[in-house]
């Protein structure tokens, strides 16, 4: 698609906005696309000859760059790196926009999966090749992985101590890095063998800069303005905005991604909607990862799974239908529609009670920081970010039915509890708002009476 003209109004994903020079032309980003994380790579590469020569006993890659990084001039490079932080990072700043994250954890969950996993995500054609050949989205295992991608969001928004260096999130970051040259090594290697293994004319090499700066703003730019913004009126300010982008433009350094991109809230927002433009293109892969994420969420164990329908109705509400419908998503019923009502008014009430009733702000944030540190960092099967899912010629994701389908469900006409309490949200809050319309009715006039009375 060629670029937008400077004024023109633009529409995706049902989010429209207007394009300016500030904007990023399809020319200027097109050249990261056959670019990458060099130094990671050359750490990477060094790691693995250092794994063959020495015949360590452990395999794992970050104690291997530990133990060797003063002896090796590119380890040196790698860890100084990492271990230095830029002149831009304020701890406080970053500290602040931990926080977003558990003060909205339930919209920012459900907006991840909705709108960053199932729409962006899905939708970015060179993401999305990489991600159907590492096996990890097949049914079996995306649960898995969904959970170590939330493993480390939580493991970097603890607290600032855990993503300075040396800290729990900034080793996991390290990890992170090295994983995703781990994949990139992977694919060119099997690319060698068979160069149609993965088409890196069309999609660039894999894991490249453009993936990566698009993969960041998807964490840290779409909450702001693709996902709370369509869950009612969620309280947001420029200062929580500036400070989560922070956060990521950090992680984005770790993880050897460019980070102008993310200087000012006004930039990050620009990358964002040029992102939009230039890279959210659905392809039969798209809708084989939508549709194995759907089959994922709907066989969940209770409480948790949820029905197709709601994960439908919710996907149409904020990524609008157009996409839903190149995704090959339902046209869910009433009933799904007005569960996912439910749950956004949920989201906005309990939102506004932490705005207006300032104790129960630190209460949320805590409940959901160890709830889901205990939950999900502290799980038996925590992952250490191993490359497990390692690429195989001829082996690539296709749609998948679950194993689990159709067997321990316990759900009420395909109706999940939560969507059950949704329905009851909503219906609770019909009832609150017509009271209120009759109350205000009834006793309006005995109240100006006693206005003019006195
Ligand atoms: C720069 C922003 C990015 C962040 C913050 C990020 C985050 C993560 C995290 C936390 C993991 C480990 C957990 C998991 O397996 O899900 C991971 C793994 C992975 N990432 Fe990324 N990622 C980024 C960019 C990318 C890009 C651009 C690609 C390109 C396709 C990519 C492909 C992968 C793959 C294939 C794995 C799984 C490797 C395996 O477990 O075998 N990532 N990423």
């Amino acid at each position: 698609m060629a670029n937008p003209k400077i004024g023109e109004n633009i529409t995706v994903c049902g989010y429209t906005f207007t394009w300016t020079k500030d904007h990023l032309s399809r020319e200027e980003i097109e050249p990261f696309r056959q670019q990458y994380d060099i130094l990671g790579a050359a750490a990477l590469e060094k790691i693995q000859a250092i794994r063959q020569e020495s015949e360590m006993k452990s395999t794992d890659v970050y104690e291997i760059l530990r133990e060797h990084h003063k002896s090796d001039p590119v380890l040196a490079k790698f860890w100084d790196e990492v271990h230095t932080v830029p002149k831009w990072v304020d701890w406080d700043q970053l500290a602040r926009g931990q926080t977003f994250f558990y003060r909205y954890a339930i919209a920012n969950i459900v907006g991840f999966a909705l709108q960053g996993f199932m729409a962006e995500n899905s939708a970015a054609p060179g993401v999305v090749e990489v991600l159907v050949r590492t096996g990890g989205f097949s049914t079996r295992m995306l649960l898995g992985r969904l959970l170590e991608t939330f493993q480390w969001l939580i493991q970097v928004t603890q607290s600032a101590a855990s993503i300075k260096p040396g800290g729990e999130g900034h080793i996991a970051t390290v990890r992170v890095r090295l994983l995703h040259s781990s994949v990139r090594h992977r694919v060119l290697q099997l690319c060698q063998r068979r160069p149609d293994y993965f088409d890196t004319q069309t999609y660039g090499i894999p894991v490249n800069t453009l993936d990566s700066i698009h993969s960041i703003s998807t964490f840290c730019c779409n909450p702001m303005w693709l996902q709370l913004p369509t869950f009612g009126s969620i309280p947001l300010d420029k200062g929580q905005i500036a400070d989560y982008i922070a956060v990521f433009r950090y992680l984005g350094y770790l993880l050897g991604t460019p980070t102008s991109y993310f200087e000012t809230v006004e930039k990050a927002k620009c990358t964002m909607e040029s992102f939009l433009v230039h890279e959210v293109r659905t392809t039969e892969t798209s809708r084989t990862v939508a549709y194995n994420f759907l089959e994922c969420v709907t066989n969940l164990p209770q409480p948790f799974s949820v029905s197709s329908g709601f994960v439908a109705a919710g996907s149409r509400w904020i990524n609008g239908d157009a996409l839903c419908d190149e995704l090959e998503l339902e046209r869910p019923g009433l009933i799904y529609r007005l569960s996912f009502v439910g749950f956004v008014v949920f989201a906005t009430v309990l939102a506004w009670l932490q705005r207006i009733v300032p104790a129960l702000d630190p209460y949320v944030v805590n409940f959901f920081r160890t709830k889901l540190y205990t939950g999900i960092v502290q799980r038996k099967s925590r992952t250490r970010f191993d490359f497990k899912y390692v690429p195989q010629m001829g082996r690539k994701t296709g749609k998948e039915a679950h194993a689990a389908k159709g067997q321990g469900s316990n759900k009420i006409m395909d109706i999940g509890l939560a969507e059950m309490v949704f329905l009851g949200i909503l219906g609770g809050s019909v009832l609150g708002a017509v009271g209120a319309v009759v109350g205000l009715f009834k006793y309006t006039p005995n109240l100006l009476s006693l206005g003019r009375a006195a």
